[in-house]
C-alpha cells in the first residue's frame, strides 16, 4: 500500500492519454437548509457550490462533467447548461446514483466521482486521486479524523492494504475505532465501477445501496486501492445545514484573504472580509474591516479602502482613498481620488486622477474630470464634467422628466454654487459660473455669471411676532 499526498503537481502520472469523466453526485434536496433552492445551488462566496466543484475540475481537462439530479433539477440544469444531467427521481443511496448514470458513462474512461455539497475540493487534491488511480488501480481519498462519527470508515488488513469501506451505522465496535475515514470522493475505471455498481444490494443498515461497497468488490477483482488524501480538511467537508455553510464560507473566505495577505496587501482583520468573486491588488494596499468585494474589482498600488465599503466591478487607481462606508459598483477611479465617506457611486461613473468625491454624494454615469471636486450632498446622472470644476455643496442635476433621461455637460474651472437645479438637458461652458440657490435651464456661456435666485430684501426695524 502506498499513499500520495496532493502536491500540486500538474502532470497526472500514468493516465497517459485516458479520458477523465467527472461523476458529481448532487441528488440531495438539503432538507435542513430549509431552502427552496435545490441545496447544490445555495452560494459560497457568490457562487453555487456545485460551481465551486465544477471550477475545481477544469483544469484537469476532462469530458463534459454528469451531475446526478433529484430535487430541483430543472434549476440545477439552468444554472450549469455545459453538463450532462442525469435524473435520479428516488434517493435510494450513493451506489444508485452512479447506476443511473452508467448510461452516460464513457466505457474507455476513468471516472472520478464528486458531490455537489463538498464545494472546497482542490484541483491539487483530485489530482493526487487521479494519480492514485493510475496503472488500473482504484484511487480513494481518505482522510484521518480526530471525531469520525458518521462517516464510513476505511478497513485495512495487516498489510496495510485498504479491504472494504464499512458504514458508521453498520459498523462493529472494533471498526467504530478506525479514524481514517471515506470521503466519498474515488477515481475507478469506468468499465469496473458500473460493473461493481450494477451488482450493489442494500442488504444495510439504511436499505441504501451503497456505493463504498465497490471497495470490497474491486478487491476481490485484483484491483488494488491506492489512498490519497486533501491538504486541508475544510476540502472533505460537505455542507448539510445553514451553520456548516457559513463554517464553509469562513473557511473559504480566510483562505482568499491569507492569499491578499501573502500578496502583501495589509487586512485589518483577515475574518472580516468578503471577496464573491476576484479580487486583485498591486503593492502597498489596505484594507479595513467589514469590507464587500462582489465581481472582479482590481485596486491598484497604494489604495486605501477605509471600514465598510461595498466595492462591486470596479477598478481603482493608484493612491486612490476609499473613506468609510461608501458603495461603488462599475465605476472606474483614476490615481490619487479621494471617495467618500458615504459616497453612492454607480454604474458608469468615471473619476479621473485627483479628483474628489465626498460625502453623501450619488453618482450615475458621470465623468468627473481631473481635479474636479463634488464634495457634498449631491446628485451628478448622465454628466460630464471637465478639469478643476468645483461642483458646490447640494448641486443637483435633475436628469430625468419624468419619462426620458437628458444630459448635463459641465466644462473646464466651472464654479457651480451650492443648492443649484441643473435642468437636462443643459450645459455650463468653460469657466462659468452658477450662483448659489440657481435653477439652470438655459445653457450658461462661457466667462459668464448665471444666477436665478430672487434679490435679497431687507425690512427695516421688523420685530418678530410674540407668543399672545
Ligand atoms: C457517504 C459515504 C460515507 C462517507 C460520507 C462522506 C456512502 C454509502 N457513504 O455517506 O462513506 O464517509 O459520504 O461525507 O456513500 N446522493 C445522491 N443520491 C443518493 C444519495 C446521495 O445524489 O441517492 C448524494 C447526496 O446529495 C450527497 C452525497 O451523495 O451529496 C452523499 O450522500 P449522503 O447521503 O450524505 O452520504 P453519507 O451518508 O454522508
Ligand atoms: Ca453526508
Amino acid at each position: 500500500m502506498t499513499d500520495s499526498q496532493a502536491t500540486g503537481s500538474a502532470s497526472i502520472k500514468g493516465s497517459g492519454s485516458i479520458r477523465i469523466q467527472p461523476l458529481i453526485l448532487a441528488a440531495g434536496k438539503g432538507t435542513r437548509m430549509k431552502s427552496d433552492l435545490p441545496k447544490v445551488l445555495l452560494q459560497i462566496a457568490g457562487k453555487p457550490m456545485l460551481g465551486h466543484v465544477l471550477d475545481a475540475t477544469k483544469e484537469l481537462n476532462t469530458l463534459a462533467p454528469i451531475v446526478v439530479t433529484g430535487f430541483g433539477s430543472d434549476q440545477v440544469q439552468q444554472s450549469f447548461p455545459d453538463c450532462i444531467f442525469v435524473d435520479q427521481t428516488e434517493q435510494l443511496g450513493t451506489g444508485h446514483a452512479v447506476q443511473m448514470a452508467a448510461d452516460a458513462i464513457p466505457a474507455d474512461s476513468l471516472v472520478l466521482i464528486l458531490y455537489g455539497d463538498v464545494p472546497l475540493i482542490q484541483t491539487e487534491t483530485l489530482q493526487a486521486v487521479l494519480e492514485a488511480a493510475s496503472d488500473g488501480k482504484l484511487g480513494l481519498l481518505t482522510a484521518h479524523l480526530q471525531d469520525a462519527t458518521g462517516y464510513g470508515r476505511i478497513v485495512r488488513n495487516g498489510e496495510g492494504a485498504v479491504t472494504s469501506i464499512v458504514e458508521h451505522k453498520d459498523a462493529s465496535a472494533e471498526q467504530l475505532a478506525i479514524k481514517e475515514i471515506n470521503t466519498g470522493i474515488l477515481a475507478a475505471d469506468a468499465k469496473n465501477l458500473v460493473k461493481w455498481v450494477s451488482a450493489l444490494n442494500n442488504n444495510n443498515a439504511q436499505g441504501e445501496y451503497y456505493l463504498t461497497d465497490i471497495i470490497a468488490m474491486a478487491v476481490a477483482d485484483g484491483v488494488a486501492i491506492q489512498t490519497a488524501h486533501p491538504a486541508n480538511q475544510t476540502e472533505i467537508e460537505g455542507a448539510n445545514d445553514r451553520a456548516q455553510l457559513a463554517e464553509l464560507e469562513r473557511a473559504y473566505q480566510l483562505q482568499l484573504a491569507k492569499e491578499l495577505m501573502q500578496g502583501g496587501t495589509a487586512l485589518a482583520d483577515p475574518n472580516r472580509i468578503d471577496i464573491r468573486g476576484k479580487l486583485t491588488a498591486g503593492k502597498n494596499v489596505s484594507i479595513d474591516v467589514n469590507c464587500i468585494f462582489e465581481g472582479d474589482v482590481a485596486l491598484s498600488d497604494n489604495v486605501t479602502i477605509e471600514a465598510n465599503c461595498l466595492i462591486r466591478n470596479s477598478n481603482i487607481g493608484n493612491g486612490s482613498h476609499i473613506k468609510a462606508f461608501s458603495h461603488i459598483e462599475k465605476t472606474d477611479i483614476g490615481q490619487g481620488v479621494d471617495v467618500g465617506p458615504y459616497a453612492r457611486l454607480r454604474e458608469g461613473t468615471e473619476l479621473a486622477d485627483n479628483s474628489k468625491i465626498g460625502n453623501f454624494v450619488e453618482t450615475k454615469k458621470t465623468k468627473l474630470g481631473k481635479g474636479s471636486k463634488i464634495n457634498h450632498l449631491s446628485y451628478a446622472g448622465d454628466t460630464e464634467i471637465g478639469e478643476n470644476t468645483n461642483i458646490g455643496a447640494g448641486t443637483i442635476t435633475c436628469n430625468y422628466d419624468g419619462a426620458n433621461k437628458h444630459k448635463t455637460k459641465i466644462g473646464d474651472n466651472v464654479f457651480v454654487g451650492s443648492n443649484s437645479a441643473l435642468v437636462a438637458p443643459v450645459e455650463l461652458k468653460d469657466d462659468s459660473t452658477v450662483g448659489a440657490g440657481s435653477t439652470i435651464t438655459k445653457d450658461v456661456e462661457e466667462n459668464t455669471l448665471a444666477l436665478t435666485r430672487s434679490k435679497q430684501s431687507q425690512i427695516d426695524g421688523w420685530k418678530r411676532p410674540t407668543k399672545k
